[in-house]
C-alpha cells in the first residue's frame, strides 16, 4: 500500500506557500484507513502502553483507532476552553501562528506509559505541547507517533531525544 498516493496536497492552503497535506482522502479509503491505523499499532508493538493521546483535532483521527486497536484509552488534548474539567494549559507555536492545547489534570495517572500520535509532524510545537502536558501530570512519553513528517521543518530537532515514528515522509 503507498499511503502517500492516498494523500491528496492542495496548493496555497490555508495561506499562500503552503502545499496543504490532504488526510480526508485517505480516510475515507477504506484500505488506506486500516492499512495507517495497522501500521501506527505495530509501531507501538512491545511499548506497553497504558493511553494513547491525540491532539485536537486531526490526532483525535489517527489516534483514537489506534487506541482502539492496541487496547489503550483514548485521552484528547483540546485547544483551549473545550474540555470541561479541570485543565491544565500549554502555549506553543505551529506552522502557521501560535496556538495552546490543555489536557483534564485527571487525564493521566502518575507513571502510565504515553503514546503521542498525531498526523502531521510539521515544526513539532504541536507534539511537544502535548507532551509537556503529560509529563507535568507524570505521564511517560514512550512514542511520538506520526502519519506524516515534513523532514523540510526539522520538527525532529525540537522533539530529540523522544522516541519518535512516522510513516510518510516529504522532503519538500
Ligand atoms: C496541524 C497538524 C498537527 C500540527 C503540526 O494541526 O494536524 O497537529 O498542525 O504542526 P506543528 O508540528 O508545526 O505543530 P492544526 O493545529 O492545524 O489543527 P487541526 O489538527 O485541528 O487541523
Ligand atoms: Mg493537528
Amino acid at each position: 500500500m503507498n499511503l502517500a498516493n492516498k494523500i491528496r496536497e492542495i496548493q496555497d492552503f490555508p495561506k499562500e506557500g503552503i502545499n496543504f497535506k490532504d488526510i480526508t482522502t485517505l480516510l475515507k479509503d477504506k484500505e488506506a484507513f486500516k492499512y495507517m491505523v495497522d501500521a501506527l499499532s505495530e509501531q507501538l508493538k512491545g511499548l506497553d502502553v497504558d493511553i494513547v493521546a491525540g491532539p485536537e483535532s486531526r490526532g483525535f483521527l489517527v489516534g483514537a483507532p489506534v487506541a482502539y486497536k492496541i487496547g489503550a484509552g483514548f485521552v484528547p488534548v483540546r485547544k483551549p476552553n473545550k474540555l470541561p474539567g479541570e485543565t491544565l494549559r500549554h502555549e506553543y507555536e505551529l506552522e502557521y501562528g501560535m496556538d495552546a492545547l490543555e489536557i483534564h489534570k485527571d487525564a493521566i495517572k502518575p507513571g502510565q506509559k504515553v503514546a503521542i500520535v498525531d498526523d502531521l509532524l510539521a515544526t513539532g510545537g504541536t507534539m511537544l505541547a502535548t507532551a509537556k502536558l503529560i509529563e507535568a501530570l507524570g505521564g511517560e512519553v514512550v512514542s511520538m507517533n506520526f502519519l506524516i513528517e515534513l523532514v523540510f521543518l526539522n520538527g525532529r530537532n525540537k522533539l530529540e531525544p523522544y522516541n519518535i515514528k512516522t510513516l510518510i515522509a516529504y522532503d519538500e
